[in-house]
């Protein structure tokens, strides 16, 4: 989730990189950077830390020259966030810049072919292989054409590409594929951006690459290729957006932007650790004689983190055949915990930064425990304390309401649970290739969801003038109902519980009468009929029935319910990765019609650094 910007034509290139990393400040990031083609040679400056560290390092621009260029800012994936491994990554020869959004999953494959043909690798990243390709294949081609259409044959992943060399002064190349890059053209010049924000000062008139495009732009003109390098006829779009809406790429709010980026946030998690059906985690330093010694498996986190938790206690034990605790971090440090040596500690926190979540893990640490952590942002105080750490490459989440990472921890949650498993001998091979197979087709199932928001938005009008709304589910459904409970509460400020479905004749069924509205997530499939059972229940109280189920159950629900939300079938235990995105929504469009300040909701903070 990085930015780019580009430019080539009359004006000096630099200033106008610095605005539109500017532009793109909102998104967060950890170090930025910029190269310059000026006086037949490449200038590159990189500072880790905000953009005015970069403004100031070169007085504004002004001291690299020309008129072509690309910058970058960086949201740290693979190394820590540092001056050497921001963007743009420099070839060998000290001709080529590149700038990169995304991931090469190959990378390590290709860094060690490179090096066997004496290239040195100075950074952590996988984009620096991207630069040394380049210098390989321009070495013998001579053209950098060329050497940029093999290069995208030899890599695999995602990616969203600026490039420069300063053998081709007027040259600017971009290629995209599903990292989204756009062309800007101005008057002046043409640019390249990852997001329209950084480009609306100069230009309003863009065109959005496609998948396996190539874009060769100069000071006059941008010429678009296919994969088989046909030319393709661009149409162009004029943005009228303000400023403000085009941070949100035009969404009204960030919390619904980051709703919609959960398939590529998933897509991002999860594909480069799947590699022909099998997961691998390369950033776990654990042996598989570790492993398999696993004492206690706790997790650990608070707030959503701790819902994701709750999810990964059901999915663990099935993979595992063992006992996993989730505690909640406030608890835990102060519960004099029974951990220590040759257990496992998970730590789940999407900043990195909470307090209560970093004291738990030094209570574990300091009494033996591993700490495993499961991380959005790199070089966090929770990534650098851990053993290890699996970062959820989520981006950065700028909502208070977390949404993508929440997806993005429970993904890798269970891709932790697979590798595991498959190590310790507990998880069958259907059951590893159903849920892989699962895995890789969610991103698509959740594009389908997000196709259908007027649904979710009607039964959320249905919902807003209420004062008090319960959730209720049984195993992964209360899990999930969990979340979709915080959710609501947290940005509409309407009370709500959830409830294991099991417990209401307990207690919380005195609660329900004539019109008590009652959210009832039915999609686990074992235990449908049971969750029919407790809709019955309620229904028979007088509840107002909202459910969640799967396409599969869609005609038995309404036969009972008026209002019922669907996702697609997937594995069992993917079944709360496409739950969660109605009752996100749910929650959105609740707190829309009640006028609620969305991303900013009263009393919270993003990171909860405090006690
Ligand atoms: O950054 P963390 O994941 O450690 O944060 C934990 C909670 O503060 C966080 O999940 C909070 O509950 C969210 N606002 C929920 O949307």
């Amino acid at each position: 989730m990085c930015g780019i910007v580009g430019y080539v034509g009359t004006q000096q290139a630099a200033p106008i990189l610095l605005d539109g990393l500017r532009r793109l400040e909102y998104r967060g990031y950890d170090s930025a950077g910029i190269a310059v083609c000026g006086d037949g040679r490449l200038n590159v400056r990189k500072t880790k830390g905000r953009l005015q560290a970069l403004a100031e390092a070169t007085h504004e621009g002004a001291d690299l020259p020309g008129s072509l260029g690309i910058g970058h800012t960086r949201w740290a994936t693979h190394g820590e966030p540092n001056d050497i491994n921001a963007h743009p990554h420099v070839s060998r020869s000290g001709k080529i810049a590149v700038v990169h959004n995304g991931i090469i999953e190959n990378y390590v494959m290709l860094r060690e072919a490179l090096q066997a043909k004496g290239y040195e690798f100075i950074s952590q990243t996988d984009t620096e292989v991207v630069a040394q390709l380049l210098d390989y294949f321009y070495g013998s081609c001579g053209d950098i054409f060329e050497a940029v259409t093999q290069m995208i044959h030899t890599v695999e992943g995602a990616y969203a590409l600026g490039i420069i060399c300063s053998d081709f002064p007027d040259r600017l190349i971009a290629v995209r594929k599903e990292a989204p890059l756009l062309l800007g053209y101005g008057s002046d010049g043409n640019y390249i951006a990852s997001d329209v924000t950084a480009l609306i000062r100069h230009t309003r008139d863009v065109a959005y690459m496609e998948d396996g495009e190539l874009a060769v732009l100069d000071g006059h003109g941008i010429r678009v290729y296919d994969r088989t390098l046909c030319p393709v006829h661009k149409e162009r779009h004029h943005v009228d957006w303000d400023i403000d809406a085009a941070e949100k790429g035009g969404y009204p709010h960030f919390m619904l932007k980051e709703i919609f980026e959960q398939p590529r946030a998933i897509r991002e998690a999860t594909a480069a650790r799947i590699r022909d059906g099998r997961v691998e985690l390369e950033d776990l330093h654990m042996t598989p004689e570790e492993i398999r010694n696993i004492g206690k498996i706790y997790i650990v986190a608070c707030g959503s983190s701790y819902h994701v938790g709750m999810v990964g206690k059901y999915n663990l034990e099935r993979m595992l055949r063992r006992n996993v605790e989730v505690c909640l971090a406030s608890e835990f440090r102060y519960s004099d915990p029974i951990v220590g040596p040759g257990d496992l500690v998970i730590v789940i926190s999407q900043s990195g930064e909470t307090l209560d979540t970093m004291a738990a893990l030094r209570e574990a640490k300091k009494r033996g425990a591993r700490i495993l952590s499961i991380v959005n942002v790199v070089g966090s105080s929770i990534a650098r304390e851990s053993d290890d750490v699996l970062y959820t490459w989520a981006g950065p989440e700028i909502a208070v309401a977390t949404t993508k990472a929440y997806s993005t921890q429970m993904a890798v949650l269970n891709l932790l649970g697979l590798y595991f498993g498959d190590i310790m001998g507990t998880v069958s091979s259907e059951l590893y290739h159903e849920v892989v197979q699962g895995m890789l087709a969610l991103p698509d199932q959740m594009e389908e969801i997000l196709a259908q928001p007027g649904t979710i938005h009607e039964a959320a009008k249905l919902f807003a003038g209420q004062e008090s709304i319960f959730f209720i589910g049984r195993n992964l459904d209360y899990a999930l109902s969990l979340e979709g409970s915080l959710k609501l509460k947290e940005i509409s400020y309407i009370h709500s519980e959830a409830y294991a479905a099991g417990e209401l004749k307990h207690g919380t069924i005195s609660l329900v009468e004539e019109g008590t509205p009652v959210v009832a997530v039915g999609l686990y499939e074992p235990l449908f009929d049971k969750a029919m059972s407790n809709v019955v229940e309620v229904q028979a109280r007088g509840a107002h029935v909202l459910a969640l189920t799967t396409e599969q159950h869609r005609e038995e629900m309404e036969r009972r319910v008026p209002v019922v939300l669907t996702v697609p079938q997937t594995q069992q235990m993917l079944l709360p990765q496409l739950g969660v995105i109605p009752l996100q929504l749910l929650a959105y469009y609740i707190a829309l019609e009640r006028g609620c300040d969305i991303d900013k909701p009263r009393n919270l903070a993003k990171s909860v650094t405090v006690e």
